[in-house]
């Protein structure tokens, strides 16, 4: 009987599978494919203090391998997450959740924040400086070192769960921006985020998107957020979350090879609603296929020798 379990940040998972924010709403919704109780936990749809429509459509473009995205950080607000969403999934899921929070100010943080924080099922917080498609927040704290250190340092201040950073590839250096986080008190780093990408219409001849931009997922982008994983582990001491194009479980093995402690799995959701389910099922049979019997005891093994 093989192990799966890992710890992040000092909670138990009894796998690393996460579905990634935006990628499986609150949770609750998928309850009607499967039951969920089966995931290492959920990282919730990222939420601001105030709700949002999002971004214009066409705001979805498929692409080889990946899909782009710019949905603009659509959600109810973090006042409905706590007092609906939350107690929905609370009635169904019994394991702690991620709650990811965005932010167009240090403030705003601050307040989405502070109001989830009373609730007792939210066993971390995902920071997310990272998001590429709205103005003025999102990448502004997420590709300089500074304001990330300075987002760290007042969310550190306001609560004593876990903080997790979610970090952008669209940097030269992501190892700096994760060595401010950590030196401001966060408990881990998520990465990557979604890299900027534009897709042209042919028949137009303009951008796809609405906003032009959009950011980049799906297995084209697993070997950047693997060499990305595998740069942070060596530059920083905190748990890594591994995302970037996992769809499968031997895409786990390789992510924990590289540094991470445990994984989120995003744009996988988007193509097949069953895809974590079947990641947790393949786990085992993939650690007995590579000799593994205690899956944490791999997390940075590429490093080794
Ligand atoms: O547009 C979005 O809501 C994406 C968010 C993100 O990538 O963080």
């Amino acid at each position: 009987m093989v192990d799966t379990s890992v710890n992040l940040c000092g909670i138990k998972l009894t796998n690393p599978v996460i579905p990634a924010s935006g990628t499986f709403g609150f949770g609750y919704e998928f309850t009607r494919f499967y039951d969920i109780n089966i995931l290492g936990s959920i990282a919730l749809k990222g939420t601001t203090k105030e709700p949002r429509f999002g971004n214009p459509t066409p705001r979805i473009a498929e692409c080889p391998s990946a899909v782009l995205n710019s949905v603009g950080l659509q959600n109810p607000g973090a006042e409905r997450v706590l007092n609906y969403e939350l107690k929905t999934l609370k009635s169904i899921y019994k394991k702690p959740v991620i709650a990811n929070v965005s932010g167009f100010s240090v403030n705003d943080y601050v307040s989405a924040v502070n109001i989830l924080n009373e609730d007792s099922n939210i066993g971390w917080f995902e920071i997310n400086i990272s998001c590429p498609n709205v103005h003025g927040g999102g990448l502004a704290f997420g590709t300089n070192a500074e304001n990330a250190a300075l987002v760290t340092k007042t969310v550190r201040g306001i609560t004593n769960k876990p903080i997790i950073i979610k970090l952008s590839p669209n940097v030269t250096d992501i190892t700096e921006i994760a060595k401010a986080c950590e030196a401001e008190g966060a408990d881990g780093v998520s990465l990557i985020n979604t890299l900027l990408g534009m897709k042209i219409d042919l028949k137009t001849k303009k951008p796809l998107l609405a906003n032009k931009t959009g950011g980049l997922s799906g297995p084209a982008v697993k070997p950047v957020a693997v060499r990305m994983v595998y740069q942070v582990y060596e530059a920083v001491k905190i748990p890594i979350v591994g995302i970037g194009g996992i769809a499968s479980a031997d895409d786990v093995l390789e992510f924990m090879l590289a540094g991470a402690a445990a994984v989120e799995v995003g744009a996988a959701n988007l193509i097949d609603p069953y895809a974590c389910k079947k990641i947790i099922e393949d786990l085992p049979k993939a650690m007995k296929k590579y000799g593994i019997n205690n899956l944490s005891e791999i997390i940075g093994g590429a490093h080794n020798g």
